[in-house]
């Protein structure tokens, strides 16, 4: 490996973004869920709903580059903890510790959030009160992913937004990037994906960013004999540690991709066995033999991985949905409609 990458390695990951937190919970088990999404869902009350979400996120994510890979993290956010209902984009009150404000701060980018809330807006002024924030969600997601290049993969409509929101039922439901193998494919297994859908769905790590802390202990506290994962490529440690260095504040962020971070492809998984990852709970999908497969798989083809990725995203925003009486569509998405909520 080696001197191919070096010239990039120190180009691209210099890069401060501050925190905002947030998050999203508890434990639904989606498999006999009987939902009812439809493609033209809007059809007819609202025609424009693909034309301004396109527009939206094409204008947001050409001044804000970093909206693509927070967008997605959002929506997974969303849909792990108490299905994909919105309910990540509750704001707290007084009465309320909301999702987004659960303890284990997750660090999800306020441009995911503008992005969702400046497509409400257009939206309430061209069909007022019938587009959900969690449809929303779901869709910028899809758009963001193939504007950087990613898969197209079709969205099933008619999410209603949930009527709960509560920073308790985060934890457990959610992968870390310190878990065991075992613990990563259990979260994602009691939402019904399999071990070849975890993999192929952590590809969205082609894009975005993590922060020093979730990965510091890789580089500077790994064992007593050396303080630094041997299995991390030599320079990209050298590059983590001095980005690192400069991280008073806890803003400093690393590419999740560093050789092509804004290009959705299939690189982060060229990148596995190179040492160029970050997180340990990336690079250990080449070392556990119940994932290693896919990995290989999706790392030598593309359009294998495009294609399970598609599919795994369908899965991911389809999980525990709200219909008819479970849901509201809100008027604004950081509010239930019923504020004593
Ligand atoms: C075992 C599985 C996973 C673990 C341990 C994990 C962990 C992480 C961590 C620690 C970060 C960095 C957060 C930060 O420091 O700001 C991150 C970022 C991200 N994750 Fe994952 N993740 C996993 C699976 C997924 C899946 C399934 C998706 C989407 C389908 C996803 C999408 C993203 C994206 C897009 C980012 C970049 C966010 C940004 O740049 O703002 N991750 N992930
Ligand atoms: C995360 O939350 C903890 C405790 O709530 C706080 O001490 C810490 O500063 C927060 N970190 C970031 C980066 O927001
Ligand atoms: C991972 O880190 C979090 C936060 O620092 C900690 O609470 C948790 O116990 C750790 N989990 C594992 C499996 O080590
Ligand atoms: C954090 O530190 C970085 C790099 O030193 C700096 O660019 C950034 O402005 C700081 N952010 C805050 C919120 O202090
Ligand atoms: C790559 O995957 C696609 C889709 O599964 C398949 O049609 C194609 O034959 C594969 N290409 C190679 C070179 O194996």
């Amino acid at each position: 490996m080696g001197s191919r990458f070096t010239p990039l390695l120190f180009l691209l990951f210099m890069i401060s973004i501050p925190f905002s937190s947030s998050s999203k919970s508890d434990n639904i088990n989606n498999k006999n869920n009987n939902y009812k999404l439809s493609l033209d869902y809007y059809k007819r009350t609202c025609p424009d709903f693909d034309r301004i979400v396109r527009e939206q996120i094409q204008d947001k994510q050409s001044k804000q580059p970093t909206t693509a890979a927070g967008t997605v993290r959002l929506l997974l956010h969303d849909c792990m903890v108490s299905g994909c209902d919105g309910s990540i984009l509750i704001a707290s009150n007084s009465f309320n510790k909301a999702e987004r404000d659960a303890d284990i701060n997750l660090s999800l980018p306020g441009d995911a959030f503008d992005v969702v809330t400046r497509i409400k807006t257009i939206l309430e002024l061209s069909c007022p009160g019938v587009v959900s924030c969690s449809d929303i969600l779901a869709e910028a997601t899809r758009d963001l992913i193939v504007m950087q290049g990613g898969p197209f993969y079709t969205v099933p409509l008619g999410r209603k937004d949930g009527l709960v929101s509560k920073a308790e039922t985060v934890e457990g439901n959610l992968p870390r990037s310190n878990m065991s193998m075992d613990q990563m494919l259990k979260i994602f297994e009691v939402k019904g994906f399999s071990a070849r859908e975890m993999v192929a769905l952590m590809g969205a790590h082609t894009i975005g960013f993590a922060h020093c802390t979730e990965f510091k202990d890789r580089i500077y506290r790994y064992g007593k004999k050396t303080p630094t994962d041997p299995e991390i490529n030599p320079k990209y440690a050298e590059a983590l540690k001095s980005l690192c260095a400069k991280d008073t504040n806890g803003t400093m962020s690393a590419f999740n991709d560093v050789l092509t971070p804004n290009k959705f492809d299939n690189m982060y998984f060229k990148n596995l066995p190179r040492g160029l990852a970050a997180l340990a709970s990336d690079h250990m999908l080449i070392k556990d033999p119940r994932t290693k497969g896919f990995a290989e798989w999706f790392a030598a083809n593309q359009t294998a991985f495009f294609e399970e990725f598609g599919r795994g995203m369908q899965k991911l925003g389809a999980l525990n949905v709200k219909t008819g009486n479970d849901g509201e569509v809100r008027r604004r998405c950081d509010t239930f409609n019923d504020v004593q909520n």
